[in-house]
């Protein structure tokens, strides 16, 4: 079952551009990678992913390239494979693994769920997806709320630092939206996943995600991680509980939109 109130074709379209309008900015703002990316697209083309292993679809992959995976970001920039806007589907079937490293975050809430949804039509029975994005928990701790060492409200100097830390936390790098664990955790199961747990970094059952992350580390604790590292297993669609949450993020964020 679908969700009844998809964004038109129009609104994607638009949201689309607007993806690309601020990622190619941030192209051009970096010499080294905008010549790299010149030689990309004049003398590599896109280079077809060996898939030996079976397809492991690595999204987002932004300057991170991962051998025998198929790199896919929205540009063209060196190492990528396939150039897609997965805010506008996944055009897969059978993958056994899919792994996504601060990426989640770059989508609205309502594309990021539909991307879940289209990550488990794009594996294979028993695939597992691997995802990485910034902890809401970790963003208000660190970020926000009164020092917890001396309960001390902050200074006025400090308080105006946190309103724009916090702010970059949500709408710096093109972010839309910062998860916790709850939400995260529900939505996976929504999209049709098993199994949802919780990883530390680098560490994993199996051995395609072990040491696979290259995000950079902080002095966290593991009860708060400044990223969460969530992985699941395709289990059975369950469009009902799609439908309620859909129906829910649509409610309480997307209808705020004028
Ligand atoms: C913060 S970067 C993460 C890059 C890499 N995974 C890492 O951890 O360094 C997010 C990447 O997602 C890509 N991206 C954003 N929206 C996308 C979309 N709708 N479809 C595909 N890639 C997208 C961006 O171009 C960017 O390279």
């Amino acid at each position: 079952m679908e969700p009844s109130r998809r964004p038109s074709p129009l609104v994607n379209g638009l949201r689309s551009l607007r993806a690309r309008a601020g990622a190619a900015r941030e192209l051009v703002s970096d010499r080294k990678l905008f010549r790299a990316w010149l030689k990309h697209r004049v003398v590599h083309r896109l280079r077809p992913p060996s898939h030996a292993a079976g397809l492991r679809l690595h999204i987002g992959c932004g300057k991170e390239s991962l051998d025998g995976w198929c790199n896919i970001d929205l540009l063209p920039l060196p190492h990528v494979d396939l150039c897609l806007d997965v805010s506008r589907g996944l055009p897969f079937h059978g993958a056994t693994h899919i792994f996504a490293e601060h990426f989640l975050e770059h989508l609205e809430v309502l594309d990021a769920l539909a991307f879940l949804h289209g990550c488990h039509g794009s594996l294979a029975e028993g695939g597992w997806i691997r995802l990485s994005t910034p902890n809401l928990d970790w963003v208000w701790t660190h970020l926000y709320s009164a020092d917890p060492m001396t309960g001390q409200s902050d200074r006025v100097d400090r308080r105006v630092d946190k309103a724009v830390h916090i702010n970059r936390a949500f709408y710096g790098w093109q972010h839309r939206f910062i998860w916790n664990r709850e939400l995260l955790s529900e939505a996976l199961t929504a999209a049709g996943f098993d199994g949802v747990r919780e990883c530390e970094y680098s560490k994993s059952e199996l051995d395609d995600f072990r040491g696979i992350e290259r995000h950079e580390l902080y002095d966290d604790t593991p009860e708060l991680p400044h990223v969460l590292i969530f992985e699941a297993c395709k289990g059975p669609s369950r469009p009902e509980a799609y439908q309620q949450l859909f129906d829910m993020l649509h409610h309480e964020i997307e209808r705020c939109r004028y």
